[in-house]
Parts: C-alpha cells; sequence; structure tokens
C-alpha cells in the first residue's frame, strides 16, 4: 500500500459526511475569499454529490465572489438527467449558493469542435488554480472522465498537458465527454475525494495499490496530488 498517511476521513452515514463536508468546503471557501478575494471551485457530477451539494447550497459565505464549474461533463442537452450541469444548478445553485456564478463546459447545441473551443476559453477565464477540486470515483478506478481505455487519457491526465480541457470517449459510456486535464485538477490548491459504499471503498483499496496508473486513473490524483487531497469516505451506501 502507498499514500498511508493520506488525510482520511471516516463518517457513519452519508448524510454526516455531507454535513462535514459541505462545512470543510465552505471554510475552503471563505478563506481563499479573505486570502485572495474570490475563489474557484471544481465539482464533480454523478450521483454521489448530491447530499453534500444540498448542505453546500445552505453554508454562508460571499458566494457572489464564488465561481463553480465542473471536473467533466457529459455531451448531453442542458435538460438530460445525465447532464451534470443540470444536477449543479438544480441541487447547488441554490439557497445562499444561488449568488455563485457557474461556469458549465458542456453546451451540445454547439459542434463538439466548437464547444471544445468555448470550454477552453471559459475554463482560461477562470482564476486558476482552483481553491477545490471535488472528484468522484467510478468502480472502475475512473475520475472526472479519465476512464481507464478511453482514447487520449495520458495526455487528460498529463498535469503539464497544453490544453485546459479535453474532448474524451470512455470505451463503456454512452456518451463522448470533456473533462479537465490534468493541469487543471492535479495542480489545484486542494483536491477532496468521496467515497460512498463498500463496493467503492474496495476500489480504492486496490487503487492504493502499486500499478499503472492507466489501469485505474484515480491513482494519478491519490499519488502526484497525495499531499493536497483529502478523502471523505464511508461505507454505507
Ligand atoms: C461523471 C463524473 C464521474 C463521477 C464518477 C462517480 O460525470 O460521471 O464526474 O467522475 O464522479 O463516475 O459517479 P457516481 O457518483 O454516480 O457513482
Amino acid at each position: 500500500m502507498i499514500n498511508r498517511t493520506m488525510d482520511r476521513h471516516e463518517f457513519a452515514d452519508r448524510s454526516k459526511l455531507a454535513a462535514a463536508f459541505a462545512d470543510w468546503t465552505s471554510d475552503i471557501l471563505r478563506k481563499a475569499i479573505t486570502t485572495r478575494g474570490a475563489a474557484l471551485l471544481v465539482v464533480s457530477g454523478g450521483e454521489t454529490p448530491l447530499r453534500f451539494f444540498r448542505e453546500l447550497s445552505t453554508r454562508e459565505l460571499d458566494w457572489s465572489r464564488v465561481t463553480i464549474t465542473l471536473a467533466d461533463e457529459r455531451r448531453v442537452p442542458d435538460d438530460s438527467p445525465r447532464s451534470n450541469a443540470r444536477l449543479v444548478r438544480a441541487s447547488l445553485l441554490q439557497n445562499e449558493a444561488a449568488r455563485a456564478k457557474f461556469a458549465p463546459l458542456a453546451d451540445s447545441r454547439l459542434t463538439p469542435e466548437q464547444e471544445l473551443a468555448s470550454a477552453r476559453a471559459r475554463l482560461a477565464s477562470l482564476p486558476l488554480p482552483a481553491d477545490l477540486v471535488v472528484l468522484g470515483m467510478g468502480t472502475d478506478g475512473h475520475t472526472a472522465s479519465w476512464f481507464p481505455g478511453a482514447t487520449g487519457l495520458a495526455e487528460a491526465m498529463d498535469p503539464a498537458a497544453r490544453a485546459l480541457v479535453a474532448p474524451i470517449s470512455p470505451p463503456r459510456a454512452p456518451e463522448p465527454r470533456l473533462t479537465l486535464t490534468g493541469r487543471v485538477i492535479l495542480r489545484a490548491r486542494r483536491l477532496a475525494l468521496l467515497i460512498e459504499g463498500p463496493e467503492k471503498l474496495a476500489t480504492l483499496a486496490r487503487a492504493l495499490e502499486y500499478g499503472p496508473v492507466e489501469e485505474m486513473p484515480i491513482r494519478a490524483p491519490l499519488r502526484q496530488a497525495a499531499e493536497r487531497l483529502t478523502l471523505f469516505e464511508t461505507l454505507t451506501k
């Protein structure tokens, strides 16, 4: 095993995790605003972050100084149940956090080339490095849209990538995606990984063993950003 000293926080259930994670995140955002006048938060989509988003949306801070973007997006219309932007709008950009600015990546009305150019321009206008990148993980060891076996994976994970956003087509996922590259994710000031349930905890244990990063891309942040990464985990699913 590697990374024994990583900062790991375990919770009895998903609700306790979501509340503590929201407190922790809002502290980071407040400190960034105090220090730099603004904060940049990168969140992941999927199903796991819903409770965390709802909790975070109620925390008091100067949300007008916070910009939120996504670690990755599926190329689907904004009103699709599979849209990560839709999830963020419906569950995070609410309550106190309704005043935050949102910079989505995807725009399925555009051609793939236009969509990519527009996402890259939008990201380039944000105050990088991000104050916090919140990652999830799949049971195949993917994170963001860094899927094992995806064409362009090595370039997408590269912390020295020229691009901030890369197109990626996961081998088994239903639609093509846009993902932030290693240049944004691995160079963030802080990273957090949200893990719920025994299956994902087992995946995490495998990822912490020796083995190629390409087989389990979550290994990239676990190895390359270990000292900036905090794990929030619960066995309960
Ligand atoms: C996405 C993600 C992705 C996600 C994991 C976990 O849009 O698919 O950003 O990396 O974090 O797939 O997804 P679940 O939370 O749905 O298990």
